[in-house]
C-alpha cells in the first residue's frame, strides 16, 4: 500500500481497492442475539451467518476476491483428469517459488493430513515455532508428538519486537540432540503465526532454524498458509529487506525447505491448497495419498474454478499494494485499543486482531475458558463473531485435565479486502464498550466436549446469568433495537 499522505486529515488506512459487489448484512437486537447464542451453544462456531454484522471469526475462505480472480474462473478447463487449470497453478507456483514438484488438496489440513501421515510415525516428535490447531491434530493422530520452540518473547502479550514468530535456536538445536535426528520427523516452521497473535517470522531466523536443519539431515516444511503477511512484515520490518521485491523475498524464503504447503483459503484469497516438494522421490512417495484422501492428481479435491482463482491470487499476494491492506487495518485496529487502554497483542500481526483476555477476564479462571466468554460477550454486545483461541481450542491431556494454554486470545480476524475503516471503528467502539463491563462478564463450561477439535462442535452453557445481566447493560446504553 503507498504511503498516501493527507494534508489536513490525521494518517489512516487506505484501501487500494473499490467495492464492485456487495453482500447486504443484518444487525440483529440484543435480546435476539442472545437467544441465539444458547441456541449456538455459546460457541461462536455454531452461529448461522445471517445472524452475525461483523463476521471476523476467520480469514479463510471468506476473502474478498478481485475482478481478475473471477474473470479466471470463467476459463477454467473442467477434466477429472489433466486439467489446464491445474498445469497453470502448478506453473504459477513453479515460478514464484522454484519448486515444479506440487501435490494439490482441498485445504490446508488436507496437506496436514498426507504430511503427517507420510512422515509421522508414532513416538515421532516434530518441531516447530508453534503448532495450529489441525497440524497438532493430524500428528497426535498418527502417534506423533510436538515440541513448539517459539522464543519466549513470542508469548508475550506487550511487546515491540518485530518477529514474535521467531524460533529458538539454541532451544531447536538442543532439542535435535535430545531427541535424536533419527526421531525428529521434521521441523514446521509457521510463517506467519496463527495462535499467537498472527505474529510474523523473520528471514533470518527461518535461514539460521533451517541450516541447524540441513546440518542434523531434518527435512524442513513452511507452513506458508499466512506467508502473505509475513511478506509485507519482512518488507517492512526487517533489516536490509526494504528495498527487494516481494517476489525476491518470496523466492529467498522458498529456497530454505524442503517442502512448503500452504492453505489457499488464505495465501492465494479463495479455497485449496497445495504441497510442493522440492525432491522428486520425496514427491512421489507422498503422490498416492492425493488420490487416496483427496481426488486425483490435477484437482486434488478443489473446483477447478477455485484453482483458476488460486493462481491469479497467488500473483496478487506479491503485490504490496495488495499484501498492505490487511496489516495496515489490524495495526490501526491494535493501536486505536491500545490507546483505549484495552489489552491487545502488539505489536499488531497479520490475520487479525488479538485481544488478550487473560488480561482482559482476570477474574475468570482459564477452566472457565476466559477467551470464549469474552467472544461470547462480543457477538451479545455488538454482533460481532470472533474466534476464541486459547484453553478452549486445546485438547484435554491423556489423564482427562484440561491441558491449559499458554495464551487466552479473542482473535479478531480481518479478512482481506472485505471490511471498511467504518466497520473497523464500530468494532473498536464496541470492544471498548465490552471491556469497560469487563466485570459483568462470567465463565462457560461445556454441556457436550468432543473428544477432538472440540472449539468446533463443543456445546457449552453460562456458569451465572451474566449474559442476560450484560444484555441488559448494553441495553440501558444502547436503546433495544442494537
Ligand atoms: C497457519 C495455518 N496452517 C494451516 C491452516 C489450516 O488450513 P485450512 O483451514 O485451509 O484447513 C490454517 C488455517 O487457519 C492456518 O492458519
Amino acid at each position: 500500500m503507498p504511503q498516501i499522505k493527507f494534508y489536513k486529515h490525521e494518517q489512516i488506512p487506505m484501501e487500494m481497492h473499490k467495492v464492485k459487489i456487495v453482500q447486504q448484512l443484518n444487525l440483529l437486537p440484543a435480546d435476539q442475539r442472545l437467544e441465539k447464542m444458547k441456541e449456538a451453544g455459546f460457541n461462536t462456531f455454531q452461529l448461522h451467518n445471517i445472524d452475525i454484522f461483523m463476521d471476523m471469526l476467520t480469514d479463510s475462505g471468506v476473502n474478498a476476491m478481485s475482478d481478475e480472480m473471477q474473470a479466471a474462473m470463467l476459463r477454467a478447463d473442467d477434466a477429472y483428469a489433466g486439467s489446464e487449470s491445474f498445469f497453470r497453478m502448478q506453473r504459477k507456483l513453479d515460478e514464484l517459488f522454484g519448486i515444479p514438484y506440487c501435490l494439490p488438496a482441498h485445504q490446508g489440513r488436507a496437506c496436514e493430513n498426507i504430511l503427517a501421515t507420510r512422515f509421522v510415525k508414532p513416538g515421532n516428535c516434530v518441531i516447530m515455532n508453534y503448532h495450529f490447531t489441525t497440524a497438532k491434530a493430524h500428528i497426535t493422530r498418527v502417534g506423533g508428538y510436538v515440541e513448539e520452540l517459539v522464543k519466549k518473547e513470542g508469548l508475550e502479550t506487550h511487546s515491540d519486537l518485530p518477529f514474535k514468530g521467531d524460533i529458538d535456536l539454541e532451544a531447536l538445536e538442543a532439542c535435535i540432540q535430545k531427541e535424536t535426528p533419527e526421531n525428529v520427523s521434521f521441523l514446521r516452521i509457521e510463517s506467519g503465526t496463527n495462535l499467537i497473535g498472527g505474529q510474523p517470522v523473520s528471514y533470518a531466523n527461518m535461514k539460521a532454524a533451517t541450516d541447524i536443519c540441513k546440518k542434523y539431515g531434518i527435512v524442513t516444511v513452511l507452513d506458508a498458509s499466512l506467508l502473505q503477511d509475513n511478506l509485507y512484515f519482512i518488507k517492512v520490518r526487517e533489516e536490509g529487506m526494504q528495498d527487494k521485491p516481494v517476489r525476491e523475498i518470496n523466492r529467498m524464503i522458498a529456497d530454505l525447505f524442503d517442502i512448503i504447503y500452504m492453505s489457499s483459503r488464505k495465501f492465494g484469497f479463495a479455497r485449496g491448497g497445495a504441497i510442493l516438494v522440492r525432491d522428486e522421490e520425496m514427491f512421489h512417495s507422498m503422490e498416492d495419498l492425493v488420490p487416496m484422501y483427496e481426488g486425483f492428481l490435477t484437482y486434488g479435491g478443489m473446483s477447478v474454478k477455485e484453482i483458476e482463482a488460486i493462481t491469479v491470487g497467488l500473483d496478487e499476494s506479491m503485490d504490496m499494494d495488495i499484501i498492505s491492506q490487511g496489516p495496515q487495518f489490524i495495526d490501526y485496529c491494535v493501536r486505536v485499543l491500545d490507546d483505549y487502554g484495552v489489552p491487545v497483542i502488539t505489536p499488531g500481526g497479520g490475520l487479525g486482531a488479538h485481544l488478550d483476555a487473560t488480561e482482559i477476564l482476570s477474574h475468570v479462571p482459564q477452566e472457565e475458558y476466559p477467551a470464549g466468554a469474552l467472544t461470547c460477550a462480543l457477538y451479545l454486545c455488538g454482533s460481532i463473531r470472533g474466534m476464541e483461541r486459547g484453553t478452549l481450542s486445546e485438547e484435554r491431556n491423556a489423564d482427562g485435565s484440561e491441558r491449559l494454554a499458554s495464551m487466552e486470545l479473542v482473535r479478531l480476524a480481518f479478512p482481506r479486502r472485505v471490511f471498511t475503516l467504518s466497520q473497523t471503528e464500530y468494532v473498536i467502539d464496541r470492544v471498548k464498550w465490552v471491556y469497560d463491563h469487563r466485570d459483568l462478564i462470567g465463565g462457560l463450561r461445556f454441556v457436550h466436549e468432543p473428544a477432538t477439535l472440540r472449539f468446533f462442535t463443543g456445546i457449552l452453557e453460562a456458569t451465572s446469568d451474566w449474559p442476560e445481566k450484560l444484555v441488559e447493560a448494553y441495553k440501558a446504553d444502547f436503546g433495544p433495537d442494537q
